[in-house]
């Protein structure tokens, strides 16, 4: 039963926290598969959860057996992650100095955030792009310069980018490929960010999708910082892995200041199994590659929902005029469930599932009354 709290209680809590932080928007999270599969009366194995760019095949069987067989739940972690960072150089191709493991890339971009930045500093920032970006730029006392994208084919501005730029800006968060729009910026546009002296941070948690890079930048720019995850490629959203290739001193610097024990040893554990079992999770996103084109050409040819080239695990389409919020409902009964971006031109982002979930998708297309 909820409490009833008393006006001045109310009053006393809100002293008590920073004004800035009382006022700031709350980031709007995908609900939980089960919650939304409830609410449509859809049994849970019969959904296609479409909405959060996960990988639907699963972790390596490698994870759930060295899971339940590991015996030391009940010590700490290493709070230096020294063999994830051992297998991670050897993953990357880049030594374990400029590798810093977190609690999911999100982590990882907030313990960045906390180093670098000033009250008062700003991140430049290139929207339409990851949401979270301006939950941790507003929390570690900073402010977003947004540059928006070319609204045709979001691609950066970099002159309209260099220009924004003022004395208070200290870095720059650029998603590549960049979720929701799927498109990546090129490695000579990079160079010329990181030309502005910034401290420019590429998040690229869908690299192995995308297969471009400017991990091997890092250690020739002190100025660069390459982000990873393991929730995509490995399928490990759920235990929450992240790294990032960054330069030695900055590293120190997250290390010094984050949370002892950041990643738990279930995370830790996963994500060894997963870099030894690498192949086999590629293998996955090869499949996903092949699927994400051919749900391309499907929804092309059925003329529904125009999506765009996409180097994700996702692509973001076009919904007919004003029907985006009415597609995303009519998936929802059927127990498809996809992201709807009303501010974003009413598009939808879909995530690139199992063949079934292609199929399930342009079927309730075809049931839609347009
Ligand atoms: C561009 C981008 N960066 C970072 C993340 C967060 O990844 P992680 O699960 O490693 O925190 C996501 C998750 O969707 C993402 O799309």
């Amino acid at each position: 039963m909820k409490r009833r709290r008393s006006k001045d209680k109310e009053e006393i809590m809100e002293s008590l926290v920073r004004d800035d932080i009382m006022s700031m928007e709350s980031y709007a999270a995908v609900e939980p598969v089960h919650v939304l599969a409830e609410r449509v009366g859809v049994p849970l194995e019969r959904t296609a959860k479409l909405d959060s760019n996960e990988n639907p095949y699963g972790c390596s069987p490698r994870v759930r057996q060295a899971l339940g067989n590991f015996e030391f739940y009940h010590t700490y972690p290493d709070h230096a992650h020294r063999e994830m960072r051992e297998m991670l150089e050897e993953y990357t191709g880049i030594g374990t100095e400029y590798i810093g493991v977190a609690n999911g890339s999100d982590e990882m971009i907030d313990l960045i955030l906390r180093v670098v930045l000033d009250p008062g500093d700003k991140v430049l920032n290139f929207p339409p792009t990851f949401g979270t970006y301006s939950v941790h730029t507003e929390a570690n006392r900073g402010g977003l310069l947004n540059v928006p994208r070319d609204p045709d084919t979001f691609d950066v501005d970099i002159a309209a980018a260099k220009s924004a730029i003022d004395d208070r800006t200290r870095a720059i968060l650029l998603s590549n490929p960049n979720n929701p729009t799927g498109n990546l910026t090129p490695e000579r546009d990079i160079l010329e960010l990181l030309e502005t002296g910034l401290l420019v941070i590429v998040d690229e948690a869908y690299y192995e999708f995308s297969e471009l890079t400017v991990a091997h930048l890092v250690p020739s720019y002190p100025n660069l910082i390459v982000l990873r995850s393991m929730s995509k490629w490995a399928a490990l959203a759920g235990l929450r892995v992240g790294y990032a290739i960054l330069p030695p001193t900055i590293n120190d610097c997250v290390y010094k200041s984050k949370p002892i024990y950041n990643v738990n040893m279930a995370a830790e554990i996963a994500a060894k199994e997963s870099l030894k079992d690498a192949q086999y999770m590629k293998q996955t996103v090869r499949t996903i590659i092949s699927e994400r084109e051919r749900l391309y050409r499907l929804l092309d040819e059925q003329g529904i929902l125009k999506p765009l080239p996409s180097q994700g695990n996702f692509l973001l389409c076009q919904a007919p005029d004003g029907n985006g919020a009415r597609i995303k409902e009519h998936f929802q009964n059927r127990g498809i469930f996809v992201r709807h971006f009303p501010a974003l031109y009413d598009m939808l982002r879909i995530t690139v599932g199992k063949p079934e979930h292609t199929d399930a998708m342009i079927k309730a297309l075809d049931e839609l009354e347009v």
